[in-house]
């Protein structure tokens, strides 16, 4: 069976092998996918270990996305706008490809949600790695105009020059976002610390969307909040499956069904 696996530190309580075992099963691929703790300063030798044993590909997770941009032979268009990567694949001529699934993952978990963002006013919190690996995906999607704002006002800056030719950009810091938006998307790792950022209210349209991109058995500081003004809530569980089912498209070339692995995650979480 050809091997895959997830690198991350750390890794122990990753979704993504139950996730890749049903997509496998789904779609009668033998593969065998597991989750591997890289240490902090290794994970290039990590990756060159596994492929020697036979790996074929692998998810790369917190804090490696940046080294595995670095590593890449070749990269795809996405990859390189975001400066990240979450997969990796050898090629046939043993070459390191790295693409970006994270933003995909997004827009199809939106879709999934019914969801649009064609014409739409659309805030982006936060303006990190997590945030670099969206903003090109998203303004595919043709959104009327997209905010970024940040607890540090010239990194959202700096993401708005870096993806100003693919759309209508602005950015600022947190009270500078001016409602209303038709989804406000929160990027920064503030929910990890059970954190809000500062948003001023009234950001929120009629029917709004708040989108958090992290996840937890308890619904998250931002969506909490987001709930008392009134918006439509998802958070980022959907989004983790959808990227590993991009990155088992890429390695599998079939495009598994995510519904019934949405579910089983949502009941264990629960
Ligand atoms: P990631 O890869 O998760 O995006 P990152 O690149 O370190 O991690 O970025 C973290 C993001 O969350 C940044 O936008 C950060 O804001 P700063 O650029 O000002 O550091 C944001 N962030 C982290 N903790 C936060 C908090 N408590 N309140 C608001 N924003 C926070």
């Amino acid at each position: 069976s050809d091997l895959y696996c997830v690198f991350g530190n750390p890794i122990e309580h990753s979704k993504s092998p139950l996730i890749h075992a049903e997509f496998a099963q789904q779609t009668q691929q033998i593969i065998e996918y597991t989750a591997k703790q890289a240490p902090p300063d290794g994970f290039a030798d990590a990756w060159r270990t596994f492929v020697e044993k036979g790996g074929r590909g692998a998810n790369v997770t917190v804090p490696f996305k940046g080294e595995a941009y670095a590593l890449c032979d070749t990269l795809s268009k996405r990859a390189q706008r975001a400066k990240a990567v979450n997969t990796l694949t050898v090629g046939g001529n043993g070459l390191t490809y790295g693409d970006n699934t994270d933003g995909v993952g997004l827009i199809r978990d939106l879709k999934y949600h019914r969801v649009t963002l064609a014409g739409k006013r659309v805030l982006v919190v936060g303006a990190g790695g997590a945030v670099q690996g969206i903003l090109e995906p998203l303004l595919a999607e043709q959104p009327g105009e997209v905010m970024v704002v940040n607890r540090t006002p010239e990194k959202a800056q700096q993401l708005a020059e870096d993806f100003c030719d693919l759309g209508e950009l602005y950015s600022g810091g947190f009270k500078a976002a001016k409602g209303p938006f038709d989804v406000v998307i929160n990027g920064s790792s503030a929910s990890l610390n059970g954190d809000l950022p500062p948003l001023p209210d009234n950001l929120f349209a009629d029917g709004a969307w708040a989108y958090d991109m992290m996840y937890g058995a308890e619904e998250t500081v931002f969506l909490k909040w987001a709930g008392t003004h009134g918006a439509q809530r998802l958070d980022g569980l959907g989004m983790l499956v959808e990227q590993a089912a991009e990155a088992f498209f890429l390695w599998r070339n079939v495009r598994p069904d995510t519904t019934h692995v949405r579910q089983t995650l949502r009941r264990m979480l629960n």
